[in-house]
């Protein structure tokens, strides 16, 4: 199915299962420990052995030779693969540095070899016998540093890094109140609860992966190129994930060495990323350094805004678009945007939960609020008067939807924002200086083709099969339900199988894009259902109505079950996106506003109250929509107050590789977290009207949280994470 015209009726909008706020499907299982996991599928092959990844001890350089017979000659030991064993590998198309290092070595604990054996346990001991001898050459590991030595990427997707409109430079230097800022966020790890973790075993030429897996197409493709082989005998399983957040889009080592010691000890193959290697084995969200410049009128109007953003990747990595929703989230006629990449050697940098908006946002909406403090406004109220209602880069180009204003405005008002105190350090609450901050959100809704299979069965359970992941996020649940209201049937009678290459191909799980393109496929896959059940009973699909488990025609009403009393329907079809995210800019909106309270003799920061207003299209489910906004919400403290891969700048890795010193935020750091969603539904974005909203959850919390501090301290942090040293 083509979608390219906005969606105008259809049976999505009855919404009496679409739009209820079902519980997750999947809930009970993940929380009774019954979701098996890729580590933990006993199941799948006599006789798994266990691999265990050494990682490289050196940031860049190569390895001149490594001694293997120590740990050859372990107990238990099956195979030991190296680059120099491995065969021909290809790179997969996604990953910025080989999986396997040899002879040059890329980054720190890219992984040089694979030891497989009877047990974890000797596997890990035949590993600490090998002694790799590396040639250590230098390498660029301080982002700052290489700052000015950065260049301007290669265009990506037809987006071009830079964009100039008007004549910025002049219109700054004219504006009676300006803001030139720089504000810097680190590195961060995704640090999902469950390790990357494989289990692959060959059937002759045929591979079959168990993983954890984000993009199963991506991952499946990827794997067969790097092994060099067709993709067709590959086959990727990944029915349940602890967590992804980006960091696990892309084919990663425990997949493909899993693979390689499969094939190298004929033996199903187990590999988990132990917890200290995944922070620099795999990949991380990368620094940024930002310069803002704003130049406003006295009446609280921008003139001209700029954004510059720096970051740094291996050779092959791309940039972190920190600057990008800049382009188009406040209104000025004089714009200047600027992309630039350095080369570091550090492990690679790539997409992380939101990329781009994410650490953009947490610059961006710190400048906005230095602004409204030169200008002596309101920073809702200055927020609300640059809003745009087209896209100020082309302004023949819409927003779809754009309800930021109302977020804006619901939120102040639900969170009491007019008691705030807009001098700073004047509110003390006992021991505690309180302050109240606040941000707006905004992230992209991007849309991509999904595909879907369903069976009507004979007795009335539809199954739908897509190679769709759901990494925590709910996606079993919607794409039942959405299911459900197409067929006119109750939630239980239709059942999900996801995350399996050998389905059709569905957007996966990535860049907000998930829920509303995946079930857009289901949708589409179901009318065509409807149209076989209707032509198999004789009723014209054009008038048929599915409702209560029936078909119902003028005055006929025929059991949906009746259809495949014959033999079982399936159907297969995706859902495809033509030119209507090039027409409408569409994209999601929020209002973070954040009460903070700090200990004025420890500095000591306590988020007391958080709230967040989406505009983020229809939402399928409230319940899983509610979970990811406070799950990402929860991840904008982290952002803000603790997270920070700390980089030795001498050796080149990231210091801080476990989740004892990597802090996370956990249930004490969390207060009461309030969640609105706006009644809205976009008729361009799919059928289902949908869009995203795990991303966007995230997408300025950062901000109103250091925008909180300083309304409670006066102080100013531009620097994340604000750890209470850069409060005293
Ligand atoms: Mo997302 S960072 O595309 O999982």
């Amino acid at each position: 199915m083509k979608f390219d015209t906005p969606a105008t009726t259809n049976p999505i909008d009855r919404m009496r299962v679409v739009g209820q706020p079902a519980d997750r499907i999947d809930g009970r299982f993940k929380t009774t420990g019954t979701a098996p996991y890729a580590y933990e599928r006993h199941d799948v092959a006599p006789d798994i052995a266990y691999g265990y990844v050494l990682g490289a001890a050196i940031g860049k350089g190569r390895i001149a030779a490594m001694d293997l017979d120590a740990a050859r000659r372990a107990p238990g030991v099956l195979a030991i693969v190296t680059a120099e064993n491995a065969g021909p590998l290809d790179k997969g198309q996604r990953n910025a540095a080989k999986l396997l290092a040899g002879p040059e070595v890329d980054h720190y604990h890219q992984a040089v070899a694979l030891v497989v054996a009877e047990s974890f346990e000797e596997a890990r001991h035949a590993a600490s016998l090998i002694e790799p001898r590396y040639e250590t050459a230098k390498g660029l590991f301080d982002l700052a540093a290489q700052r000015s030595a950065a260049v301007k990427p290669e265009s990506e997707g037809g987006k071009e890094p830079d964009s100039t409109i008007g004549d910025f430079a002049a219109a700054f230097g004219a504006a009676p109140v300006r803001l030139d800022e720089t504000y810097t966020t680190p590195d961060q790890a995704h640090a999902m609860m469950e390790p990357h973790a494989s289990i692959a075993a060959w059937n002759g030429d045929e591979l079959t992966v168990w993983t954890s897996n984000q993009m199963i197409a991506w991952g499946a493709g990827d794997l067969a190129t790097t092994l060099g082989m067709p993709k067709e005998k590959v086959r990727l399983v990944s029915p349940y994930i602890g967590g992804g957040f980006g960091g696990k889009l892309f084919l990663r080592a425990d997949a493909l060495l899993a693979a390689l010691g499969a094939r190298a000890a004929k033996r199903a193959v187990k590999v988990a990323l132990t917890r200290p290697l995944m922070f620099n084995n795999t990949t991380h969200r990368p620094a940024t350094i930002q310069r803002i410049r704003i130049g406003a009128g006295r009446d609280g109007r921008i003139a001209a805004i700029g954004h510059e953003a720096w970051s740094g990747n291996l050779p092959d990595g791309r940039p972190e678009n920190a600057a990008d929703q800049t382009r188009m989230l406040y209104a000025g006629a004089h714009r200047e945007i600027r992309t630039r990449l350095a080369r570091l050697d550090l492990p690679e940098g790539n997409a992380m939960r939101a990329p781009g908006e994410a650490p953009g946002m947490m610059a961006l909406e710190i400048a906005m609020d230095e602004m409204a403090e030169k200008l002596g406004l309101d920073p809702v109220e200055f927020r609300i008067r640059n809003d745009t209602q087209v896209d100020p880069e082309k302004p023949e180009r819409r927003f779809s939807e754009r309800q930021l204003v109302r977020c804006l405005q619901m939120g102040a008002e639900r969170f009491g924002w007019s008691a705030r105190n807009p001098k700073p350090a004047s509110v003390r609450d006992g021991r505690w200086l309180v302050g109240l901050g606040m941000a707006a959100g905004f992230r992209d809704s991007p849309t991509m083709t999904s595909g879907a299979r369903v069976r009507l069965g004979r007795d009335g359970v539809v199954t739908v099969e897509t190679d769709m992941t759901d990494i925590g996020t709910g996606s079993y649940t919607i794409i039942a339900q959405t299911a459900a209201e197409m067929l006119g049937l109750p939630l239980g009678m239709v059942a999900v199988s996801l995350g399996d290459s050998s389905f059709p191909i569905s957007a996966g799980s990535g860049g907000q894009w998930g829920a509303n393109s995946s079930t857009a496929g289901v949708y589409a896959a179901c009318v065509k259902l409807r149209e076989a059940v209707a032509q198999k009973l004789g009723v014209n699909s054009a008038d048929a109505v599915f409702e209560d488990g029936e078909v119902r025609s003028g005055n006929r009403a025929i059991a949906l079950a009746e259809a495949a009393r014959d033999g079982e329907i399936t159907v297969e079809d995706k859902i495809e996106f033509g030119d209507l995210s090039k027409r409408f800019q569409q994209s999601t909106f929020a209002g973070h506003f954040v009460e903070v309270g700090i200990d004025a003799a420890t500095a000591e920061v306590r988020v007391r109250r958080m709230l967040a207003v989406c505009a983020a299209g229809r939402i399928l489910n409230p319940k899983t929509a509610r979970s990811q906004v406070i799950g990402a919400m929860t991840m904008g403290v982290g952002a803000a107050l603790m997270e920070e891969l700390a980089v030795d700048k001498r050796r080149g890795f990231f210091a801080n590789h476990d989740l004892a010193t990597y802090e996370v935020p956990v249930h004490a750091d969390i207060p009461h977290q309030e969640v609105v969603f706006l009644d809205e539904a976009d008729p361009t974005s799919s059928p289902m009207k949908a869009k995203g909203c795990g991303e966007l959850g995230l997408c300025g919390v950062g901000a109103a949280i250091a925008n909180a501090i300083h309304n409670a301290t006066g102080i100013r942090v531009r620097d994340y994470p604000i750890t209470l040293d850069k409060l005293i």
